[in-house]
């Protein structure tokens, strides 16, 4: 909690223009790392959007779409949802007005051909927009168990963990009260085809930010309250490097 406090405490020291506007930020991390957590706490501490790939696909699949029948059976297997689809989606969501000032992209890019889109379109739509890329890393050991004890309520999508970051009743969201649910592609096997597939196709896009522009890289395997505080100080100091000009690119 006290680390959180201190996670308002730096935005409050930021100037008013990185303050009202924290841009685009990327969340990079492998499968369980806490990306969907932390792009929560940080939407709401900056007072911008999430845009969640996976949460909109699960609820596509939740209410039985064509595009969710589509990616359904993707998603289950581990592999990922084709890119048409995917930046539709995304392009969809960022017509949105609430994400003038920032937004956060938690899972979105996931390949190299998605982060060449993304650039495309912040050129064109954005003034060529740098984002900041938050990379958020952790043993593979850990990972397992931050999956395998995830529980999620299926209504207001809220994310616990049984083992550490517990609801207040057993099996119940806090919120709303409804029964957490655990998702299908959170077994072992769907977990290490996943878990393939990062590092086939997602960690070379961590090679292909530094090349282009800074990564802050995030110690994922801490407590939830020090991760949120390292990403805000990240966020921090990389938007005041772009405002100097002294940006390492
Ligand atoms: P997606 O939902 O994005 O899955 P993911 O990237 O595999 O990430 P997860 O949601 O599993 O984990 P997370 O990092 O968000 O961790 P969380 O915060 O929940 O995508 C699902 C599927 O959709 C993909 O496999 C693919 O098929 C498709 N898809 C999505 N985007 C796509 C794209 N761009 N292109 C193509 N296909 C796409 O935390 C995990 C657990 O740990 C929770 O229980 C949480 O409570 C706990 N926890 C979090 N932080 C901490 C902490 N600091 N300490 C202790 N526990 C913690």
């Amino acid at each position: 909690m006290d680390k959180l406090l201190e996670s308002i405490d730096l935005i409050l020291q930021c100037t008013t223009s990185q303050r009202n506007n924290p841009g685009a930020v990327l969340l990079l991390g492998a499968p369980g790392v806490g990306k969907g957590t932390q792009a929560d706490l940080q939407a709401r501490l900056w007072d911008i959007p999430k845009i969640s790939t996976g949460e909109i696909l699960r609820t596509n699949v939740a209410s039985r779409t064509a595009l969710g029948l589509q990616a359904d059976r993707i998603m289950k297997s581990g592999g990922l949802v084709p890119d048409q689809i995917v930046t539709e989606m995304v392009t969809n969501r960022l017509e949105f007005s609430d994400t003038v000032t920032g937004f956060i992209l938690d899972g979105f890019p996931r390949n190299i051909r998605q982060a060449q889109w993304l650039d495309q379109y912040l050129c064109t739509h954005r003034k060529g927009e740098i984002p900041a890329i938050v990379y958020m890393c952790m043993d593979y050991g850990q990972i397992l168990q931050r999956v395998a004890y995830r529980r999620v309520c299926p209504l207001c999508k809220t994310v616990y963990n049984t083992l550490f970051m517990p609801p207040k009743q057993i099996g119940r969201c806090d919120k709303d009260n409804h029964e957490l649910e655990q998702r299908s592609d959170d077994t072992v096997e769907v977990l290490e085809e996943r878990l393939r597939v990062f590092r086939r196709e997602t960690e070379p896009l961590v090679q292909y930010y530094r090349d282009h522009s800074n990564v802050i890289e995030i110690d994922a395997g801490q407590s939830s309250s020090l991760v949120t505080k390292d990403i805000v100080s990240g966020l921090t100091e990389f938007r005041s490097a772009l405002g100097n000009g002294s940006l390492n690119k």
